[in-house]
């Protein structure tokens, strides 16, 4: 997934943002720490178990229990300032990737089952692709349309959760050009690990203000509502081989007569097709749950037009 010349080690991805080495650095002391614990209790103790066993009857009640008050000074204050250098070391790290630098990128996140997608500082509103500038701070506002979901970039060491009722954030700066995977790491309903995204790192100079959007001229609507139906995740419930998902598969869809939740029935046409991407809960095919959410304000006109070409090919 990474790319440039950083292919991780062996134990971990890529250190692809400028805290991931101090986050590693930190890992990597209390794993040690904790080996070389386990390693000296452990021999410890098998030595202790076999050099004091107990030998004959009497020789528990004639044993002499002494208080040492070196030992016990070693094995008090030792393990305190260890434990005291963690957390020293850990509130440094924690602050340095919780306060994001004045001046960041800011980009905001909306999660929803089971998607990503990101709005720009112009105004550009990408599914699934979050587009960001190298060398410069990024700042992330996220907000759940519906239940917790938490974003994480095992190349960047940042995560996320993303709670629904209220925002919050990440920062990262991107050491160079790539892509990298966005998991979501919270366990949201059946989808879930479907549930993914990336980041696309460029080459962006200080007024980067976001990708361009849009239908390109030389793009055919199909082509173009293929492209969206991969991007804004519609793929993860409607399938194009006829097989029942969250929602009607696009197969032999457009034109058929369909029942409606209530008992009414409709018609796929371009209309119908338009209401239920704006306003997805206005007619229901009978036998299915009513999931979708809205796309309304992300989905623009051309793009609607694209979709309806594309539903019409899925014959
Ligand atoms: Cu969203 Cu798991």
């Amino acid at each position: 997934m990474a790319s440039g010349n950083d292919t991780g080690s062996f134990w971990m991805p890529p250190q692809a943002s400028t805290i991931a080495a101090d986050v590693d650095d930190l890992y990597d002391f209390i794993l040690w720490l904790n080996i070389i614990f386990f390693v000296l209790i452990t021999v410890g103790t098998i030595w202790m178990v076999l050099r004091y066993r107990r030998k004959s009857a009497e020789q528990l009640a004639t044993s002499q229990i002494a208080h040492n008050t070196a030992y016990e000074a070693v094995w008090t204050f030792g393990p305190l300032i260890l434990v005291a250098v963690v957390f020293v070391w850990g509130v440094r790290v924690f602050m340095n990737q919780a306060v994001a630098p004045e001046g960041a990128y800011t980009v905001q996140v909306t999660a929803k089952k089971w998607s990503w997608t990101f709005t720009h500082p112009n105004g550009a509103v990408v599914p699934g692709e979050l587009e960001v500038p190298a060398n410069r701070p990024v700042k992330l506002v996220m907000a759940s349309q519906d239940v917790l979901h938490s974003f994480f970039v095992p190349d960047f060491r940042v995560k996320q959760d993303v709670v629904p009722g209220r925002l919050t954030s990440l920062w990262f700066e991107a050491k160079e050009p790539g892509e990298h995977q966005i998991f979501c790491t919270e366990y949201c309903g059946k989808d879930h690990s479907r549930m993914l995204a990336k980041v696309k790192v460029i080459p962006a100079d200080l007024d980067y203000r976001g990708p361009q959007t849009g239908k390109p001229q030389d793009v055919a609507f199909e082509d173009w509502g293929k492209q969206l139906y991969t991007k804004f995740g519609c793929s993860a419930c409607h399938s194009l081989d006829g097989s029942k998902g969250v929602g009607p598969s696009f197969k032999g869809l457009y034109g058929r007569q369909e029942s409606i939740t209530g008992g009414t029935s409709v018609m796929v046409d371009e209309n119908y097709i338009m209401e239920s991407i704006y306003d997805p809960q206005a007619k229901i095919v009978a036998g299915f749950a009513g999931a979708m959410p809205t796309f309304k304000g992300q989905i623009d006109a051309e793009g609607i037009q694209g979709i309806i070409a594309f539903i019409k090919a899925q014959k």
